[in-house]
């Protein structure tokens, strides 16, 4: 049986890439500056060398066989001796663009040149010339690969095991590689099959993954949890045999940590709606509701391998939402972790009840900030489609947190949290309604539902991740089918910020 997929070893390269063995060497290129389209591309930096080895005829070559500079488009060379590694592959990088937009660029182009390498086992890649962190990032998650539940994957063409890349030093490369990594962690938490990961394997596989990384672990159990009130994530849980969890990871921040950050995140492990169940249509990708859970397990144990100076915990609850004669059902009153009501109108709005427990559970500890991440609206895709995460909260940190997003080219952006829609969850038996009787602005409403339960006072942001955790379509730049691994690199961007700038 395939095994969970391993990141690949990477490494600055120290030789001269045109002597240096390998299966296949990467080169960038722009779109010639020219309208016309007839002109050959232009050689992106790090390609010098190797136009030499060429006799400078590198560009002209790659015009005859298509190449354009396109972005995302892959051409490639047999080298006949010219270079040591017998196959030159040319990708395109689009129009040079310099900030966080350029960085993306990167990323997509070594995604889509290390998708077109599988099969392939060595490469050394040279866009790492033009940006080193994106272009090791871009080429680790391109190759992802998720075979777990396959029998055999033999017959499939292998992901590059081994990468070098120039104009770069070791510790950049260890610092893409590590976030790659975490990024490979949260995409196979998603991947796993919603069988085989339910809340006691998840809660299990979690609290491994901080133990290697020396973070501190507590589980509490179904019966824990109903000891000390959790009413949400009980209450979300009760209509499955497979009981409901709560995980918390912390990594302490080393000697000095500067601040303390509360991430929380939505583990539903199946989503079938429970008694307000959701139709056939596309119910199978609920087992990527979990997609903000393994972000946040994610990102504490990769500011433990960064030895980030920021305390952090990750609080995370996880249930299976499932109808049944002991789930609970519309009517129902929860009380919730610290004593507020909920009238449930609907099973199906099932995220924000666990997260309201989880999030005042995080507020205990007296952190300085509080981010919590979720796939928690269908809304959320309708308002913003399915690559750009809706961000809400306090104003600062909801902005902070979305200009993340966007640097890290995950894609996000900031949404209000208007004081009027708070009375559209009246309830008339209980504190607050799980949802509003009216069909607009469902992301808001979630995020304002969410509100109620955050500690006056402490900043907090909310990251609706319904689309961008989860790819329904075909592969792209460096996002591969299934989890995309999404909010992580807006998550460590964060604490990293968090851990310079306080
Ligand atoms: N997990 C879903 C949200 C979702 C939808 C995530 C599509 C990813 C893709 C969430 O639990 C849910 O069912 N939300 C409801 C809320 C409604 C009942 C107010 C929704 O969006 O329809
Ligand atoms: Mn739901
Ligand atoms: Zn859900």
């Amino acid at each position: 049986m395939p095994t969970e997929p391993t990141i690949p070893d990477t490494a600055a390269l120290t030789g001269p890439p045109t002597t240096t063995e390998a299966d296949a060497l990467v080169v960038g290129l722009h779109p010639a500056e020219s309208e016309g389209g007839s002109a050959a591309p232009l050689l992106a930096p790090g390609a010098a060398e190797v136009d030499a080895a060429f006799g400078g005829e590198l560009a002209e070559l790659l015009r005859v066989v298509g190449a354009t500079g396109k972005i995302e488009q892959v051409v490639s060379l047999p080298t006949r001796g010219a270079l040591a590694a017998p196959r030159l592959v040319a990708v395109g990088l689009g129009k040079a663009t310099d900030g966080a937009e350029g960085a993306e660029l990167v990323r997509r182009a070594a995604g889509a040149a290390s998708r077109a390498l599988a099969g392939t086992s060595s490469a050394i890649s040279t866009l790492s010339a033009v940006d080193p962190e994106a272009a090791v990032l871009g080429a680790l998650l391109g190759g992802y690969r998720f075979d777990v539940h396959r029998s055999s994957s033999e017959d499939a063409a292998a992901p590059v095991a081994s990468w070098t890349f120039t104009g770069t030093d070791d510790d950049g490369v260890r610092r893409a590689t590590l976030v790659a990594e975490a990024v490979a962690t949260a995409r196979n938490l998603v991947n796993t099959a919603p069988n085989v990961l339910v809340p006691e394997t998840f809660a299990a596989r979690a609290v491994a993954l901080g133990e290697q990384a020396g973070l501190v672990t507590e589980v509490l159990d179904d019966d824990r949890l109903r000891e000390n009130g959790y009413g949400g994530i009980t209450g979300v849980g009760q209509g499955s045999t497979n009981k409901p969890r709560l995980v918390r990871l912390t990594w302490n921040g080393g000697t000095a940590p500067a601040k303390r950050v509360a991430l929380v995140g939505k583990g539903i492990t199946f989503d079938t709606g429970g008694i307000s169940l959701k139709p056939n249509a596309g119910m199978a990708d609920m087992t990527s509701d979990m997609g903000g859970a393994a972000a946040v397990v994610a990102a504490v144990v990769l500011a433990a391998k960064l030895e980030l100076p920021v305390a952090v915990t990750a609080t995370v609850p996880m249930a299976e939402n499932m109808p049944s004669s002991t789930a609970y059902k519309p009517g129902d009153v929860l009380t919730m972790y610290g004593g507020r009501t909920v009238e449930v109108l609907n099973t199906d709005a099932e995220g924000r009840l666990i997260l309201a427990d989880a999030i005042v559970r995080a507020g205990e500890d007296a952190p300085d900030y509080l981010v919590e991440t979720s796939t928690l609206t269908g809304a959320q895709q309708v308002a913003l489609g399915l690559r750009t995460a809706g961000v809400m909260g306090s104003d600062e940190l909801r902005d902070r947190v979305a200009g993340h997003g966007v640097a890290t080219g995950e894609d996000a952006w900031a949404m209000p949290l208007p004081e009027y829609l708070r009375s559209d969850l009246d309830s008339r038996v209980a504190d607050i309604a799980n949802v509003s009787g009216q069909r607009f602005a469902g992301m808001l409403l979630a995020g304002t539902f969410l509100k109620e339960f955050v500690p006056d006072g402490l900043p907090w942001a909310h990251i609706d991740i319904a689309g961008p955790s989860y790819n329904t379509g075909g592969a792209r730049g460096y996002t591969t089918k299934g989890g995309t691994g999404t909010p992580v690199r807006t998550l460590v961007a964060f604490l990293e910020d968090v851990a310079a700038n306080g």
